[in-house]
């Protein structure tokens, strides 16, 4: 007993060691989140440019999987127990973090409610609101490659059911969208015209040489794998000509689509090289279009481009690159290691804001070295022979220079989407095609949006994997009862005599065999915390599966090491660890459901916001009625108002029935100050709602506080379960500890 009792509190002391060292680092992780967060709001860069994360904080259960799934590095952070968008100006929407939440808090969605984004309006099927004129790729905003061809293969799937047996596609563009949308329908035997204006590759054709694109493999019909994490430019468009030949693919090249006549079915699509008809059309022409111009003086003249293709043909020359975004950083990161060109780059804002840290970081350290000069808060004013003149920081300044690349982004293509009758739509805080807006709290949301046919397929598939757990788990527990009925439901006394006794008893053949494959099967749930922490598990599966899984072997576990046990403990170390397993199953349930049931402050909880308004109301309404009723009304007033805080539960059930007797009191007290009758009812009611209120706030919060600490204990005491299984294993096996 002595030994078991030790073993107990050594290894409960480590539990709690991991305890707090995890509380610690939670903490430390708040603080820097939040401080950072005001930092951004002060400087006003806490609003996302376009396609962004929102974490909805109810359903969030600070899994923190987001943040370590990030490509950009740290863009999330934890505030508030928690994931919150802290540096919103340097996301470019990858949405990872959204595909990596195990609770599907996480939804993508396009602008702000200060901040607008204008954008082709489409509905899930990425049809615009000409109907048959689909829209996808960058131009529906959807950046990057894996987006886009993701996308250009969802419009092929759709398309492929909707176009008119014999009917013909015309894809506009041959950047990542359109290729993948010729490749979805080429797999899928729908004829169609892929027609580009300039070169295959889209907006990769124009990166500067041996650029490094970040993406991701993705898997393509015809051919099978395709790309990889960090991959060049010119591997990238070799990969498409390859996947060009190997699937058979023709693209019109040169082909500039200039507009489209006739209705959905019966299209006429005008291009430079003469006419193509249509059943369906597919405008995957990205947002490049037309690069942006500064619109000053000299801009027409030769030496000006827009944009880098190889910096050895700068060898030597003063180069200006005009821009703050990627493309702009890039391009000047590339000139200055690559040639032997003086390079400046102008930036119209104090600090660069729109792009990568990995960009940011290279820029400083070409700063610091004296290879690249920065113009910040910087305009070009006039572009000359022999020199640019700026405008930086309020000076004039005349910079020597023989070429300029500005780089400022390219325009909409909106005179091409409105000739073709497209219509615009400001986003937001919406998700793609969804119509009601994910921040506006009180109304009811959707917790994810619409979803693709891939998320939808992946939805159908994590529900067939649960009703098999559940199969199995009801199969294994009701083999398990019925293998040992006779036995377990015998008295102890009884059971010593039953001949099953020397198999099912916990040493026994049977009962031990139950728990070591139990404990095996246990110790599985552990994959889970390194498949959230590290790349190694990242490609496998989906998160949410993976938490699933979790949440099986997890309630599986202390239900079969019940029949290991034989349904009895017979000493202090096997007390405790089943105590702890229960433990953890339940803080496990509390976390992954009831936690978000609990409406937390800013999250979608329509009772708390209808809470919070009627307590705002009546403070209003109660102010100046106490006001006239002198000083101890005012501070009746005061505490009734004063800024409601979470508090421990137990103590505010006990407050409850005080502070209400109270408040009668100095009611009864006000009764006689107030003259006027009508006006004391009304005070007195809305006093009395207000205390009603602020009980309801103050407990929902505490609840939620009181409820967040699930974690701590959950994984405490898993790590207590192993080192006291393990202790348990080993005593069991060498002192044969229990074995009756
Ligand atoms: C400098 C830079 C760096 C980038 N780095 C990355 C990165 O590292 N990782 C990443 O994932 N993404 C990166 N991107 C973004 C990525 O390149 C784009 O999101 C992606 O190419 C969009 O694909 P798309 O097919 O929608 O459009 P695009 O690639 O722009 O292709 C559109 C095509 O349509 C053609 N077209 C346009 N109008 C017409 C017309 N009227 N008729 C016929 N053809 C027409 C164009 O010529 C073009 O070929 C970067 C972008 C830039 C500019
Ligand atoms: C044998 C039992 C279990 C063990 C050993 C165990 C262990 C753990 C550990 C170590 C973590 C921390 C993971 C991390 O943050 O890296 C964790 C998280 C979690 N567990 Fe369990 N668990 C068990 C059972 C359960 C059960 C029964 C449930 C639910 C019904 C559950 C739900 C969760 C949830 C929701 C998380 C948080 C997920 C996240 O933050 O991403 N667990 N568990
Ligand atoms: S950059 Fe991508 S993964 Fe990172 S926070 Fe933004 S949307 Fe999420």
């Amino acid at each position: 007993m002595e030994r078991g009792l030790f073993v107990v509190t050594f290894a409960g002391t480590l539990a709690l060691i991991a305890g707090v060292v995890h509380l610690v680092r939670r903490a430390l992780r708040q603080r820097r989140s939040s401080r950072e967060l005001r930092e951004k709001i002060e400087k006003n860069q806490h609003i996302p440019k376009s396609l962004h994360p929102v974490v909805d904080t109810d359903i969030c259960i600070g899994s923190l999987s987001c943040l370590k799934a990030c490509p950009e590095g740290d863009i999330l952070g934890l505030v508030d127990h928690a994931a919150r968008l802290v540096h919103a100006d340097h996301c470019i929407g990858h949405g990872k973090c959204a595909a990596e939440c195990p609770v599907g808090a996480i939804k993508l969605v396009f602008g702000t409610a200060e901040r607008g984004v204008d954008l082709p309006e489409v509905d899930e099927h990425f049809e615009s609101s000409r109907p048959g004129v689909h829209v996808v790729g960058e131009l529906g905003g959807m950046g990057l490659i894996k987006n886009a061809m993701t996308q250009g293969l969802q419009v092929a799937e759709r398309l492929a059911e909707v176009v008119p047996k014999g009917g013909e596609v015309v894809i506009v563009g041959a950047g990542p969208a359109g290729l993948a949308t010729a490749l979805g329908l080429q797999s899928r035997g729908v004829a169609y015209h892929l027609l580009e204006q300039d070169t295959v590759g889209g907006s990769v054709a124009h990166y500067p040489r041996r650029k490094v694109a970040m993406t991701e493999p993705l898997d393509l019909p015809l051919v099978g794998k395709f790309g990889k994490k960090l991959i060049s430019k010119e591997e990238l468009l070799a990969g498409w000509q390859r996947l060009i030949e190997k699937a058979g693919l023709v693209v019109a090249q040169g082909a500039k689509v200039e507009a489209i006549h006739g209705e959905d079915g019966k299209f006429e699509v005008v291009t430079s090289l003469g006419n193509v008809a249509a059943a369906k059309v597919v405008l995957a022409i990205g947002r490049r279009g037309t690069p942006r111009k500064l619109g000053v003086p000299g801009e027409a003249t030769e030496k000006v481009s827009y944009g880098l293709k190889d910096p050895e043909e700068f060898n030597g020359a003063r180069v200006l690159v005009v821009g703050g975004g990627d493309s702009a950083l890039e391009a000047a990161i590339q000139l200055a290691n690559e040639s032997s060109a003086t390079v400046a780059i102008s930036y119209r804002s104090p600090e660069f804001g729109r792009c990568r840290e990995a960009n940011r970081a290279k820029v400083a350290a070409l700063v610091a070295g004296g290879r690249l000069t920065a113009l910040m808060a910087s305009q070009v004013r006039a572009i000359e022979a022999g020199h640019v003149d700026l405008d930086v920081a309020g000076k004039g300044v005349r910079l020597p220079n023989d070429h300029v690349i500005v780089a400022i982004g390219g325009e909409l293509p909106t005179e091409f989407l409105q000739k073709a009758g497209i219509g615009m739509r400001r986003y937001r805080g919406q998700a793609l095609g969804e119509t009601t807006t994910s921040v506006d709290l009180g109304k009811p949301r959707k917790r994810r949006h619409a979803g693709t046919a891939e998320d939808r397929r992946l939805q159908r598939i994590l529900w067939a994997l649960r009703f098999l757990y559940l199969v199995v788990g009801v199969a294994v527990i009701g083999y398990l009862a019925w293998k040992g009925q006779d036995y377990y439901a015998l008295a102890k006394a009884e059971r010593l005599k039953h001949p099953l006794h020397p198999t099912m008893k916990a040493a026994g053949s049977w009962g031990h065999g139950v728990g070591i494959v139990a404990t095996g099967f246990m110790l599985s749930n552990f994959f889970y915390a390194i498949r959230k922490r590290g790349r190694l598990l990242m490609d496998m599966g989906d998160i949410r599966g993976w938490l699933d899984f979790h949440v099986f072997v997890g309630t599986m576990s202390p239900l079969v090491i019940a029949f290991h046990a034989a349904f009895g403990v017979n000493n202090v170390l096997a007390a405790a660890t089943s105590a702890a397993l229960v433990v953890v199953m339940i803080t496990g349930l509390v976390g992954r459901w009831i936690f978000g049931m609990v409406p937390a402050h800013g999250g979608k909880a329509e009772e708390y916001e209808d809470l919070a308004a009627n307590f705002e109301r009546l403070r209003a309404f109660a102010a100046p009625e106490l006001a006239r009723a002198g000083k101890g009304a005012g501070r009746l007033l005061d505490e009734a108002t004063a800024p409601v805080r979470a508090g421990w539960l137990p103590v505010l059930f006990l407050r409850w029935p005080l502070e209400w007797a109270r408040l009668r009191l100095h009611l009864l007290g006000l009764r006689f100050r107030m003259g006027d009758r009508a006006r004391y009812l009304d005070l007195n009611r809305a006093l009395v709602k207000l205390l009603r209120l602020r009980w309801q706030l103050r407990f929902y919060r505490s609840l939620k506080a009181l409820l967040r600490g699930w974690r701590l204990f959950h994984a405490t005491l898993a790590v207590f379960l192993v080192l006291a299984l393990a202790a348990h294993v080993a005593v069991s096996l060498y002192l044969g500890y229990g074995l009756q």
